[in-house]
């Protein structure tokens, strides 16, 4: 049995932000976010746009692209994607901010938008590594149950809404967007010629890491009380320096260990697609991993780092331009808060 991709989508909001929007309101420039970061703009919701919001426009995108399943799309894209979402067995959404602290889940929240009445809904908690646990999650779900057969991944954040504005070193870095795919099990191979869909992942985290990139306020550990003024906001606090070499460690050996577990080569790998955080991250494991830059899909110029939506927003860019062929192997790899990394191989 193979878990196949069917479908992407994404939602990016209208208004974007460019490095001199924000220049012109804090102390940065864009020759420091361009040269340290690879960041040209970055794209913010609006006051009344939630985590969910964002999950069901790019969910609703993905959806649509299936077309085929019941109800086609002959009566126009909503219904297409109204009709599949009836056939979708789990939800798995990934984000750093959710709808609610804690319940409901935002992919209940999405199941309901959705109209998927027969789906399972759950929230992954893996910082910008989210989506790459949440595909593996969903594969292990449709495999292990007899009758699931059809599953929904989400990566929707809304950082802008967690940023600390008063941190010049992690304000400029963030921005919000959500991407989705379909996964739908088929009887197609997952090895030899021919086969297709989820052929490996890793997932790895080192929790001793924590401290260095944490949201410390609103969870049980450090509660808001009622009454309070708010001393210590719900805000992204980095270390950036400290999750900088991390992050080139756990990128490089994350696309190694893929490769080695597979017996493919960089050569067999059509298109790299990294978590979207800094260019120079991916420069710098490019080189250690002797890999061409053109294998890296980047696209953090526009988007910036909009961490578990980052993949499927790439993703979906890709396969909307027509540049992921049919058997090509693709490989996703990510990393960030927990601390958490992974990868992914795809066979599209
Ligand atoms: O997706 C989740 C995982 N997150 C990441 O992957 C982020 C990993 N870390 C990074 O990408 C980099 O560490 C950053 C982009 C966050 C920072 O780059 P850096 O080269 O490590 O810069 P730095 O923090 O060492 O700061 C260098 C200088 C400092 O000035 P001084 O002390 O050398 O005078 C900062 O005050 O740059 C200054 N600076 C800025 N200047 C203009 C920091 N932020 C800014 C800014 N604009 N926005």
């Amino acid at each position: 049995m193979a878990i196949e991709i069917r479908g992407t989508g994404k939602a990016v909001p209208a208004n974007r932000v460019s490095n001199g929007d924000l220049a012109r309101k804090i102390d940065t420039s864009d020759e420091w976010i361009r040269s340290h970061t690879g960041i040209g703009a970055r794209h913010f919701a609006d006051e009344g746009t939630a985590c969910s919001d964002l999950a069901l426009e790019a969910a609703r995108e993905a959806l649509a692209m299936t077309g085929g399943w019941p109800g086609g799309d002959r009566e126009g894209r909503d219904l297409a994607a109204g009709e599949a979402a009836k056939t979708l067995d789990l939800i798995v959404l990934a984000t750093a901010g959710a709808d609610f602290c804690g319940c409901p889940s935002t992919a209940c929240v999405v199941q309901d938008g959705l109209g998927a009445r027969q789906a399972a809904a759950m929230d992954i908690t893996a910082g910008c590594t989210g989506f790459v646990y949440g595909l593996e999650t969903a594969a292990g779900l449709l495999l292990a149950g007899k009758t699931r057969k059809r599953a929904l991944v989400i990566g929707s954040e809304l950082l802008s809404r967690l940023t600390n504005w008063e941190d010049r070193g992690t304000c400029v870095l963030f921005g919000d967007g959500a991407g989705a795919v379909v996964l739908e099990k088929t009887g197609a191979p997952v090895e030899g010629p021919g086969r297709r869909g989820l052929v490996g992942s890793i997932l790895g985290a080192d929790g001793a890491g924590a401290e260095h990139l944490m949201i410390r306020r609103g969870g049980t550990r450090n509660p808001f009380k009622a009454g309070e003024t708010l001393g210590l906001p719900p805000h992204i606090e980095m270390n950036g320096q400290a999750v900088y070499n991390f992050a080139v460690k756990a990128f490089t050996d994350t696309c190694r260990r893929l490769m080695a577990e597979d017996g493919s080569g960089i050569d067999d790998i059509a298109l790299i697609v990294p978590h979207q955080a800094n260019a120079r991250i991916v420069q710098a494991a490019g080189k250690r991993l002797g890999i061409p830059e053109e294998k890296f899909f980047l696209n953090i110029g526009e988007y910036a780092n909009t961490s578990a939506a980052s993949i499927p927003i790439a993703l979906d860019e890709l396969n909307r331009a027509g540049r992921l062929k049919r058997g090509d192997l693709v490989m996703t790899v990510a990393f960030g808060g927990g601390l958490t990394f992974g990868g992914n191989l795809i066979v599209w």
